[in-house]
């Protein structure tokens, strides 16, 4: 009979394991990371989901019968936040947090953090990253608290473990993932298994104890939370915190939400004293906008449910070289040069030998279709060195053909429009039933971009 084999080799990077060496690990391709190690014989708790965590007996319940009550969302008293997790905290949820670096992720939690412990919330933040001294300087630029706000500085899982299961606190931050750590896992904090097992911890945490756990999660070069794609199917919420960094404005993301809509945002400006909320964003970012200038036009968006104006400049010029240039900044590049090509076939406008620069002035980001029907206009505008009434709103998407499409959510797009005092809308022109208000601002239906071209 074969001897059992008693050692295995482990990858340090991303926990798997192997019968045999290899140089380069097989599955995440990182070099000189297998190490030989006692065979694992207790099955890695990972694989464990939520239900076992929960640690319910097998019982089957009529869904009628489970009753939720609305006290078990806590408000963090700003609407921003509140709005993009859906109403509130969840009482024993996890909740991922992503975004850059100094992007001020830890700052948007301690505010939340103060706001709860005013209400009287058991809170404890822990931070794995800053020393208590940096923690309080960080809170004196807020302000004061007045409640009572618990903070640990510590990066052993099982401590923190005991801490929680011994204090009870309401809720908790983990600031942040990647510097926690289990002793029994073989690899450095911030490592694949590391962040994959801490987090199976927080989970179990989270539910058994009842506690909602906030987790903040450092981003890689590609934007998306470091360590497994795993984290995210972990948690109950993730929330992306993004903004440019030379811009103060800061836009707070779902984009997984158990307990409500993922296409809500949230808006904040980063000040001398934290953030603060911005309940109109859209004035916001039109501010500063120059009047009656070619090559600028306001485009209506939807983000979620909210209308958000933000404004497109363009600029044409003749090219000197053989090759034109373009760039686009805030938007898809890809999208610039279709709508490029559909001017050029659809509207004989002729930019092949014309440099293009499209950009979203302030910093933001934007890829939904709405936008097509602006980044025509302020193209031709340039061109033609013709500018826009600056009291005109677009919107509407652009097909191949160059006709004008339907776009969402109109009515609330034309009431945003109205509120902020502009006087013409441009929009397709099958999207012209069912408005009200029609009578209060001036609405120009276009069925194709060459018909946009004739109101320059
Ligand atoms: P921080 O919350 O530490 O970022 P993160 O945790 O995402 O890495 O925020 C750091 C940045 O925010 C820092 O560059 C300074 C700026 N900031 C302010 O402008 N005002 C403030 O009141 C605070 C606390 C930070
Ligand atoms: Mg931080």
């Amino acid at each position: 009979m074969a001897k059992a084999k008693t050692t295995a080799f482990f990858c340090k990077e991303c926990g798997n394991e192997y019968s045999k060496w290899f140089g380069q690990c097989p599955s995440c391709k990182s070099w000189n990371t297998l190490v030989e190690q006692p065979a694992q014989t207790k099955k890695s708790t990972s694989t464990r989901g939520i239900v076992s965590a929960i640690n319910t007996d097998a019982k089957i319940v009529p869904l009628k019968s489970i009753d939720l009550e609305e006290k078990d969302r806590i408000s963090t008293d700003m609407k921003e936040l509140d709005r993009v997790l859906g109403g509130g905290i969840v009482q024993g949820s996890l909740c991922l947090l992503g975004g850059d670096p100094g992007i001020g992720k830890s700052t948007l939690l301690l505010q939340m953090c103060y706001n709860l412990a005013n209400k009287n919330i058991k809170v404890l933040y822990i931070s794995g990253e800053e020393s208590l001294k940096q923690i309080k300087l960080r809170a004196d630029r807020i302000g004061e608290c007045k409640g009572e706000l618990n903070v640990l500085c510590e990066t052993n899982l099982n401590n923190i473990e005991n801490v929680l299961t011994e204090h009870k606190p309401e809720l908790v931050i983990i600031d942040s993932i990647q510097t926690m750590f289990k002793e029994e896992v073989n690899a450095a904090p911030g490592s694949i298994s590391q962040v994959r097992e801490s987090t199976q911890t927080l989970l179990q945490l989270a539910k058994g104890l009842n506690i909602s756990i906030f987790i903040v999660g450092h981003v890689t070069k590609e934007g998306v939370v470091a360590g497994p794609r795993m984290l995210e199917h972990m948690v109950d919420t993730v929330l992306y915190f993004e903004g440019d960094r030379y811009a103060s404005y800061r836009l707070l993301r779902g984009v997984k939400n158990r307990f409500g809509s993922t296409n809500e945002i949230g808006v904040f400006e980063m000040q001398e004293k934290g953030l603060v909320e911005v309940p109109n964003p859209s004035e916001y970012m039109l501010n500063g906008r120059p009047e009656d200038s070619s090559g600028s036009v306001v485009v209506c968006l939807m983000e979620g449910t909210r209308p958000l104006m933000v404004e497109i400049q363009a600029l044409v010029c003749d090219s000197n070289f053989g090759m034109a240039r373009r760039t686009a900044a805030g938007m898809d590049y890809n999208r610039v040069n279709l709508l490029m090509a559909v001017l050029e076939k659809r509207a004989g406008i002729h930019l092949s030998g014309s440099d293009a620069y499209v950009n979203i002035a302030g910093g933001i980001k934007v890829n939904e279709p709405a936008l097509d029907l602006g980044v025509v206009l302020a193209l031709v505008s340039s061109f033609k060195n013709k500018a826009i009434d600056s009291k005109t709103v677009i919107f509407g998407e652009v097909g191949l053909s160059g006709e004008v499409r339907a776009v969402s959510q109109v009515q609330q797009r034309i009431n945003e429009a109205i509120k902020l005092g502009f006087e013409n809308v441009i929009l397709p022109m099958v999207c012209l039933k069912n408005i009200k208000n029609s009578d209060r601002i001036n609405l120009i239906a276009v069925g194709n971009v060459n018909d946009a071209i004739k109101l320059l």
